[in-house]
């Protein structure tokens, strides 16, 4: 077969098999094998593919069509222009997360702001930050063991390993000084919406995903402990889930934070709240 009929025969096969973007995750995986970039592709449309070269495709297209994400099957992701190292350790990074940074990177006004970034998962966040801000310094705490292996071995690869540190905790349990800024993309979503997610987020790990019976019990408790951990005029940056905005906002308030607000992710649901403290 040629480049460009098994791109056809697997893009057909991924959307009998209800893949999103079908011959998009075809390019991806294809791409990844024969090491080209996507764009490459297209130079070599008529190229006969040999056995050698098909052999692998068929496990990773069986894989990606039992909805196992097409991250992990590529082993990277990309997110603000970086690329990260992507598996079942830590959550898949979201688009919306990447929206986040992007705020954050024209809110920061002090080079050397300290950072931290709580629930990091694969480090993305804090490795974008401290990509962009080569002064500042980061700490990133997640509670998950598995996680923080993903994070260290991105800074490694990033070569930003000087300037984030990497703390387990739960919250801002075991971090002890004061920050400028403290974010956080931490599990929002309650149990009871299990069974409207897609085969491919049930793939992340649990942690990552689930926050008790309301959901928004963790970033309430961040709410609670953030104020003892944020200079005075400190940013909170947070990412909430659906229809969490009002009671966030109302948790905000009462906590006496100030300039509270909230910005929408691309797909015009409020996502993203921001308050400061003191
Ligand atoms: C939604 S994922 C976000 C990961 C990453 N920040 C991102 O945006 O891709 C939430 C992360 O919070 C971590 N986490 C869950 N409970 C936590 C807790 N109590 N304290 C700290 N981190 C926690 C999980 O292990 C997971 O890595």
């Amino acid at each position: 077969m040629t480049v460009l009929e098994v791109l056809q025969a697997t893009t057909a096969y991924f959307k009998k098999h209800n893949i999103e973007s079908p011959r998009l995750n075809a390019e991806h995986l294809l791409a990844h094998l024969l090491r080209r970039k996507r764009i490459e592709l297209y130079l070599e449309f008529e190229r006969q593919l040999t056995e050698t070269e098909l052999a692998p495709l068929r496990d990773l297209v069986k894989r990606r069509s039992e909805g196992e994400p097409l991250q992990h099957l590529l082993g990277t992701v990309e997110f603000c222009g970086l690329t990260f190292l992507c598996d079942e350790r830590a959550m898949v990074p979201r688009p919306e997360t990447e929206q986040l940074v992007e705020f954050l990177k024209s809110e920061i006004r002090n080079p050397k702001s300290e950072i931290v970034d709580v629930g990091t998962g694969s480090g993305v966040i804090a490795l974008s930050l401290a990509a962009k801000f080569p002064e500042a310094r980061i700490v990133a705490v997640d509670v998950s063991d598995e996680a923080l292996s993903l994070a260290r071995e991105n800074v490694e690869r990033l070569m930003l390993g000087d300037r984030v540190q990497f703390l387990k905790g739960h919250l801002l349990e075991n971090v002890e000084e004061k920050f400028d800024l403290v974010v956080a993309n931490l599990p929002y979503i309650s149990a009871q919406q299990r069974s409207t997610l897609s085969r491919e987020v049930l793939h992340d790990p649990e942690i990552a995903l689930f926050a008790g019976s309301r959901g928004d019990e963790l970033v309430r408790k961040l709410i609670d402990q953030a104020p003892s951990r944020l200079r005075p005029g400190g940013l909170l940056a947070l990412e909430i889930g659906l229809d969490q905005d009002q009671a966030i906002l109302s948790a905000l308030a009462e906590k006496n934070y100030r300039d509270i607000c909230s910005k929408n992710d691309y797909n015009g649901v409020i996502r993203f709240l921001f308050a400061r403290y003191g």
